[in-house]
């Protein structure tokens, strides 16, 4: 049956390569070669884009690798079981582990069809077909090349077509082998914890030696790692040196990420959903799509694997990745829990007169009768009750709305929909709603009453569906929602899965959460929705499917947030990243920094407030309104340019960074102190990668606070050459001093 498949031979015509067991996906700047070998794909090639097939099955290394069979099988989609069909056995797992339906452990693939697929302009898109040579057990492995930001999606679909259920003990999405690149290999990834989020990391990977990062939250999946990082091939890479791939795991349940380097250096790179807690049983006749892997690769460093991902994000991605985000104020740290219609009346006021867009109501405006979200009971009572509690809101959302918009503002609110209060309408009519094993009492977390709703139970998920639809209706003029989710699985097992189908609680879940924000967001197009989990725990391309950003951190602090935005600024878009300007002292670190510092960092991102605007001063909210007509100026350039990090704030006394629009026209510099010694932190002339050296510029001061300018060039016209020469010369006064330069060609 296979031979026969194989005889009719694959017609797999990407960038124009005659493709019968080789295939060649090329972008602008790089290509993927593979050719099918042996039965099943390997990889001859990833990396800067060669001239064609034939080329790279010539220059491929491990063809000439002599007795060393490992180097010579480097698999586009590495399986358990392999090693036994290709007679080696080295320690690599591969990134699928299926025990059949008879209990074979192993699995071998052979590949029986390979197909391009219909897709958008600017996709390439093929899918390779692989069959286990024993079993009916299918594999489509699709490969999706994204010409202009040099960006390949795969992602994995598994058929089961044996006769009982297969159990997997491993799904990843991506488990490719490389043949050797390098004789070193370094990791870069990012780590945190609540309100620290997103603190870059790097660790070399030694020979033996696999690193690995993941998440088993279920819910909160980028709080201790993200599912990001970049490989590092040969020494560590710079911003703007070195050989690099990146990629992204589109996840937002639990998921594995990891690096494994033998004692050949041959490289195995996995990526999937989290199976630790046990395997997932895919019944017989059914099929799986596993989540979506991104990746990308540059030879002139980090930064342009940055540059890729975001491209990736504003153009493939994210739903409105295209489109400007307003200026906005949340109301949380105005007010938390207390507020009336006057309070939230009057920060309206007060965003408005800034330039504000869009304003925000955060939590506490729901829940009923004894489960009433009120200042008394605060954060533990009310979730999964999604009815205004009309104490607080007589005139209801409807009425806030139409405050809203009689001020020429937007109009949103927060919701918690994966949650739900033990103290709640909801929980008492369905106890046996939520995420526990059988027998086993309910855990719960925030309030001493909170825990997660089952979403794998399509019974909950309507119910869900519901009440936000009949919210979402009754608000005309609603155009964002804040997403929060505030909770883990605490007690992993489900009431409603069967006793064989209990390990397959945190993949469904987590199906069932993007079916709910699919049908939300077809029904409500014009709604624009912030991925946040507690801060950071929804930051992942996974939910950004559907959002169009996340709030990174509750650490509001602009002195941490240099550190959290340069991290989450590896992968994610300014677009995407919502950054607020607080009261101070800080509520979270207590720090107190100027008002001219805070702008200038929430300015890099999506800006946005985050207090009560009747705390300013006249003074202040004349800065702050020069400050939002600036940044609507500049919002183009930061929010969709090209990123470029100039100076990173690990070791150093200061960070700065730039945006440049498509052909560089106009840049916008931020230069941020962190804290500094009196004589020796000067700032030495910011190098300003990323401009044109064929233009010229002219340079400009902006969020000028009390006179005070950071240098000498300002208001001068100077050609680009000169700039990338010697730097744009730059002073800093004491800590937390900070400027914002915009760069303008003539
Ligand atoms: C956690 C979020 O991260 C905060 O921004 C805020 O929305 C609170 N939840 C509200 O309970």
């Amino acid at each position: 049956m296979l031979s026969a498949a194989l005889a009719v031979g694959f017609v797999v015509a990407a960038d124009a390569a005659e493709i019968g067991r080789e295939c060649l996906l090329s972008t602008k700047t790089t290509s993927l070669a593979l050719a099918l070998k042996d039965g099943s794909w390997n990889v001859l090639h990833y990396g800067d884009r060669v001239a064609g097939f034939s080329d790279a099955a010539a220059l491929s290394w491990n063809r000439w690798t002599g007795g060393n069979y490992v180097q010579r099988a480097p698999s586009a989609y590495a399986v358990y079981g392999e090693s036994a069909q290709r007679g080696y056995s080295f320690n690599k797992w591969g990134g699928l582990q299926a025990t059949h339906a008879d209990g074979c452990p192993t699995t071998v693939l052979v590949g029986v069809k390979a197909e391009t697929v219909e897709d958008a302009p600017g996709a390439k898109h093929v899918a390779l077909t692989m069959k286990d040579a024993s079993y009916p057990f299918f594999v489509v492995q699709h490969f999706r090349a994204l010409e202009t930001c040099d960006v390949i999606e795969t992602w994995v679909e598994l058929r089961n077509e044996e006769d009982g259920a297969v159990r997997l003990g491993r799904m990843d999405s991506f488990a490719m082998g490389f043949p050797l690149l390098a004789n070193a290999f370094s990791f870069q990834y990012v780590t945190g914890q609540w309100a620290s989020e997103a603190q870059l990391r790097e660790t070399p990977v030694e020979r033996g030696q696999t690193v690995s990062i993941g998440s088993r939250s279920g819910v909160r999946d980028a709080w201790d790692n993200n599912a990001s990082f970049m490989l590092s091939v040969g020494e560590a890479a710079s911003e703007t040196s070195g050989r690099v791939f990146g990629g992204v795991l589109c996840w937002s349940g639990s998921w594995g990420i990891s690096v494994q380097r033998d004692q050949c250096d041959f490289v195995e790179v996995r990526a999937g959903a989290d199976t630790s807690a046990g395997a997932y049983v895919l019944d017989s006749g059914k099929s799986i799509a596993l989540p979506k892997f991104a990746f990308t690769w540059s030879s002139s460093g980090k930064g342009q694997i940055s540059r890729n991902i975001h491209r990736w994000a504003r153009e493939w991605q994210m739903p409105a990745g295209g489109k400007l985000r307003p200026v906005l104020l949340n109301s949380w740290e105005g007010s938390y829990f207390s507020f009336t219609e006057k309070v939230l009346h009057d920060m309206m006021d007060g965003v408005k007169e800034m330039g504000g867009e869009l304003f925000v109501l955060d939590d506490g405006w729901f829940g009923t009768g004894k489960y009433a979200r009120d200042d008394v009971h605060r954060d533990k009572v009310g979730l999964g009750d999604w009815v205004v509690n009309p104490e607080k809101l007589p005139n209801g959302l409807v009425g806030l709305s139409d405050e809203a918009k009689a001020r020429g503002l937007k109009f949103g609110f927060w919701v918690e929909p994966e949650m739900v209060n033990t103290n709640s309408w909801l929980y008492e009519a369905h106890p046996d709603w939520v995420i526990r094993a059988k027998n086993r009492p309910v855990k719960v977390g925030r309030g001493g009453s909170q825990t997660v709703l089952d979403f794998s139970n399509p019974a909950v998920r309507e119910n869900i569906y519901g009440q936000l639809d009949a919210l979402y209706s009754k608000v005309p003029d609603l155009s964002y929602i804040k997403w929060d989710a505030n909770a883990d699985f605490y007690n992993i097992g489900s009431t409603y899965l069967d006793a064989q189908h209990q390990a397959n609680l945190p993949f469904d879940y987590t199906v069932g959460l993007y079916d709910l924000l699919a049908k939300l967001r077809a029904k409500y197009p014009q709604v624009d929705i912030q991925a946040c989990s507690s801060g950071g725990g929804h930051v992942d391309y996974g939910f950004l499917r559907y959002a169009d950003e996340f709030w990174g951190s509750d650490d509001s602090d602009a002195r941490e947030r240099v550190f959290i935005q340069w991290g989450e600024s590896q992968f994610y878009p300014a677009c995407a990243i919502a950054a607020h300007v607080t009261d101070v002292p800080n509520h979270q670190t207590k720090r107190t920094t100027p008002l001219k510092y805070r702008f200038d960092v929430a300015m890099s991102a999506r800006l946005g407030f985050e207090l009560h605007p009747k705390n300013m001063d006249t003074n202040e909210v004349a800065f702050a309104k020069k400050c939002v007509a600036d940044y609507k100026r500049i919002r183009p350039t930061v929010q969709q340019g090209d990123l470029y990090r100039l100076v990173s704030p690990y070791g150093s006394s200061h960070a700065a960074l730039m945006y440049a629009n498509e052909g560089a026209t106009h840049a916008v510099v931020f230069l941020w102190g962190l804290v500094r010694g009196n004589w020796s932190d000067y700032v030495p002339p910011i190098r300003l990668d990323g401009i044109c050296g064929e233009k010229t510029y002219r340079v400009r001061e902006i969020n000028v606070r009390d006179g005070v300018k950071h240098t000498l060039a300002d208001g001068k016209r100077l050609s680009g050459e000169s700039l990338k020469a010697m730097g744009l010369p730059v002073r800093l006064r004491g800590d937390y001093d900070s400027a914002v330069f915009e760069l303008t060609a003539e």
